[in-house]
């Protein structure tokens, strides 16, 4: 199905024909996971992990904790998840890698590596891949640099990074100028080994996983809507870590139950931690079927099913900027949604879309104008303005830009859809759901 006759390889997405009924189970979350890995690799002893997703990103991290001198023993598992051991570097530390370390797509690993080879007697260079070395690092760098790391180039803006380690960091009190947890989770990580209290204050809840996984690993840590600390240097010790289905995979999943008419879909073992599932509440607000049903805890994560009914008449809604880190990964399929409900949304506040693994604001505004749908950018709010009636023209081809959210989001036109789409560089979704459109599949009656 794939062509390479234009530009980029494209992949033909054809209607998926019948509703969606039934269960479906996601891949594990991948920011817990990637946690799981890194924070097991930093730890004394021998971690058991399951659930962890297989997906491009997590090995990003996986291969990068590798290079450090962590043991990483995790094997594919029949549902397609990796489980087994992390044994880490500890009170050792990491070695100094041989090679600089290239984290491919994966902003997390990338940022997140930063914080954790600070405290550390090491020079470790960070790059990654094309679109990687354009998203902005110094956000990260800015406060690192006060809690005493050097740089090359001093004041880096962007990738390759080289990260000259201290271990006399300094702990610090940090306003963080963003709602960013890969921020927030850089400083934490670099202060366990800081001398004294570590704090990052933010002006809205970014997703919380790092504080509610560092207290498994023995670090002492606190856990606030705006504020987290760690009290340094503590000594990481190892821990075990189930990782829950992830939301940002479900919405794609909700996404398409609310486009096909007939649908009724229940996803099982999902994270429910609420500043993830911002996109339930949004749908709600749409007027959507949609509903959240708790089923326990894997360590302080809520987990439980997620079930969407196809909705004939879904509503606009505006969706306020405090409201935004917990829906930022799932605007491009949102805006979808949106482009199909009765009257105008308004996501307030989306600059960062700008610098995600592509430009998904205007991805999105140029991919929803193929379909004939009004959206546009005032300042930094996004606006879309549905059409009920939407009728999806012959031979659109939309760009993925290797974006594995747009190439997803793109693909739900064609599979909920009555006419084939094409969608670029389709293959990038490895980054976070390789099996997305078999899971899709699965699922038609
Ligand atoms: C992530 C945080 C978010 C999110 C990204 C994963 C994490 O990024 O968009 O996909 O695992 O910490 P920011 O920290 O840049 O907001």
């Amino acid at each position: 199905m794939s062509n390479s006759e234009f530009a980029e390889p494209y992949t033909i997405i054809e209607p998926f024909g019948g509703p969606f009924k039934g269960d479906v189970t996601v891949p594990g979350d991948k920011s817990i996971s990637h946690r799981a890995v890194l924070f097991a690799a930093m730890a004394e002893g021998t971690s058991h992990l399951s659930g962890v997703l297989d997906s491009e990103d997590v090995r990003a991290s996986i291969r990068a904790v590798e290079a450090l001198g962590a043991e990483v023993d995790l094997k594919a598992q029949p549902d397609g998840s990796l489980s087994g051991t992390v044994t880490g570097w500890g009170a050792e530390g990491p070695s100094q890698p041989a090679a600089p370390i290239d984290c491919g797509n994966s902003g997390t690993t990338a940022r997140l590596l930063m914080g954790i080879v600070a405290p550390w007697d090491i020079e470790v260079t960070i790059t990654g891949d094309e679109s990687l070395k354009k998203r902005p690092m110094r956000r990260i760098v800015a406060p690192l640099a006060k809690m005493g790391v050097d740089f090359k180039p001093e004041t880096p803006e962007t990738l390759p990074i080289t990260v000259c380690g201290n271990r006399a960091l300094r702990a610090i009190d940090y306003a963080s100028p963003m709602a960013s947890a890969q921020l927030k989770t850089a400083v934490l990580l670099a202060g366990v080994f800081a001398d004294g209290t570590t704090t990052v204050n933010e002006p809205a809840p970014s997703r919380n996983h790092t504080e509610l996984m560092l207290p498994e690993f023995n670090v002492p840590t606190t856990a606030g809507t705006r504020v987290a600390t760690v009290t340094g240097p503590a000594e990481m010790l190892a821990s075990d870590v189930v990782v829950p289905g992830d939301p940002s995979s479900a919405a794609f999943v909700a996404a398409a139950a609310l486009l096909k008419p007939g649908s009724s879909v229940t996803i099982q073992n999902v994270s429910l931690n609420p500043a993830r599932i911002g996109f339930v509440r949004t749908l709600e607000r749409m007027g959507a079927d949609i509903r959240e049903s708790y089923g326990g805890h894997e360590g302080k994560e809520p987990r439980g099913t997620i079930t969407v009914n196809y909705t004939p008449v879904l509503r606009g809604c505006e969706i306020p900027s405090q409201h935004i880190a917990s829906v930022i990964d799932e605007i491009p399929v949102l805006a979808l949604v949106a482009a199909h409900a009765r009257g105008i949304t308004v996501f307030h506040e989306v600059g960062e879309l700008r610098v995600k693994e592509s430009d998904r604001l205007k991805a999105i505004i140029d991919g929803l104008a193929l379909l004939g749908v009004d959206a546009w950018e005032e300042g930094d709010d996004l606006f879309v303005e549905g059409n009920p009636q939407l009728q999806v023209p012959q031979g659109v081809v939309f760009e993925s830009y290797g974006d594995h959210r747009l190439a997803m989001t793109w693909a739900l036109v064609g599979a909920c859809g009555r006419v084939p789409v094409s969608v670029t560089r389709f293959t990038c979704v490895a980054v976070s759901y390789p099996d997305f459109l078999a899971d899709l599949k699965g699922l038609v009656k």
